[in-house]
């Protein structure tokens, strides 16, 4: 059975990041406060050593450019050492369960895993059976969770957006149905108290039922971008252009594309957010991406404070726990 608990200590503070099952609006404001205090009055990061003398192992399974070097620059950046393992050149291709690499990593002493992975409830799993005393972070598991990333864009919006959580509507656009983003960003809006939260997109693209998440839906672009703050554009999985849920790029950007007429039917102070990476042309012009209501080179900048908070939330959670257990084991 899943134990939404597992990411938390018993006194409720995070000692895993896996998805926001569990967590509540006191989390992800703490989450935001730690990572507003790691950026300078210019938005530069600032270096602090609450990771120093441990070792962070990134183990991505599936490509990452942007997801796995901000994880590491934020390790860097809290004074831990870091490891990355090339999943695609490790025993696992030679026949080693992902359960007996993950034990020998830990007999190399990490003390924090930041896992992506292709199969959905990898991070969880991991969490679960495998190392529940070492800080798991989930970089993203399969359609389900990416939550670093929902935090960043958490961050982005606090900080870029023209008005307060409460007040706002946020646009996600594109290929819902695949996207851990659209999932993760859907649940830390609702937490943060966000209203009015639309989705755009072909039929095709959108999970069955999505309403009883409390959003609304839309299969016209020029209705559902209407007066939203905030339009996040999601990728469009290039391996899925031709098959049965997609037509062509062409086609796609033609009906869900966002330019710059598009963008104008949106407030005109609203932010414009991409997770990367982009296809241009396809589901962003890129005038759109290069404009000056873009915050997407923001996002990564922001990408590293949000890691480097939840690295030392959980690093913390799980010495307190640590503490708690060797105390509970003292004999009376
Ligand atoms: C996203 C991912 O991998 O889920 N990208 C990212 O983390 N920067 C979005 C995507 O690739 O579609």
């Amino acid at each position: 059975m899943r134990q939404p608990e597992i990411q938390l200590t018993p006194s409720g503070q995070l000692r895993h990041f896996i998805d926001f099952d569990g967590l509540t609006t006191a989390h992800l404001e703490a989450i935001l406060t730690q990572a507003n205090g790691y950026l300078g009055p210019q938005g530069e990061i600032i270096n602090r050593p609450d990771l120093a003398g441990t070792t962070v192992m990134n183990l991505f399974f599936e490509p990452s450019t942007r997801t796995r070097t901000t994880f590491e620059v934020a390790a860097k950046r809290l004074s831990a050492d870091v490891i990355n393992i090339d999943i695609a050149r490790s025993s696992t291709t030679k026949g080693e369960s992902l359960l007996d690499m993950l034990q020998n990593l830990e007999a190399m002493s990490a003390d924090m895993f930041v896992v992506r992975h292709g199969s959905s409830g990898a991070a969880r799993f991991m969490a679960e059976k495998v190392c529940p005393t070492i800080p798991i972070i989930n970089g993203g598991d399969g359609w389900h969770a990416h939550p670093t990333q929902a935090m960043l864009d958490m961050l982005t919006i606090q900080r870029e957006a023209p008005r307060p959580f409460s007040e706002l509507s946020v646009a996600l656009i594109g290929d819902i149905k695949h996207s851990r983003v659209a999932r993760s960003d859907i649940a830390a809006l609702k937490l943060l108290g966000v209203k009015d939260i639309r989705v755009i997109g072909p039929r095709t693209l959108m999970p069955k039922g999505i309403e009883r998440f409390g959003v609304q839906v839309f299969h016209q672009m020029e209705q559902g971008i209407k007066d939203v703050d905030v339009v996040i554009a999601l990728r469009i999985q290039n391996e899925r252009l031709g098959s049965a849920l997609l037509s062509t790029k062409e086609e796609f950007y033609k009906l869900y594309g966002l330019s710059e007429q598009r963008l104008a039917l949106a407030k005109p102070d609203a932010i414009v957010m991409h997770p990367g990476p982009m296809n241009r042309g396809v589901e962003i012009a890129s005038s759109v991406a290069d404009s000056a209501q873009s915050v997407i080179l923001k996002q990564v900048n922001y990408g590293i404070a949000v890691r480097m908070a939840v690295m030392a939330m959980t690093h913390a959670g799980q010495s307190e726990s640590a503490i708690e257990q060797s105390a509970s084991e003292v004999p009376l």
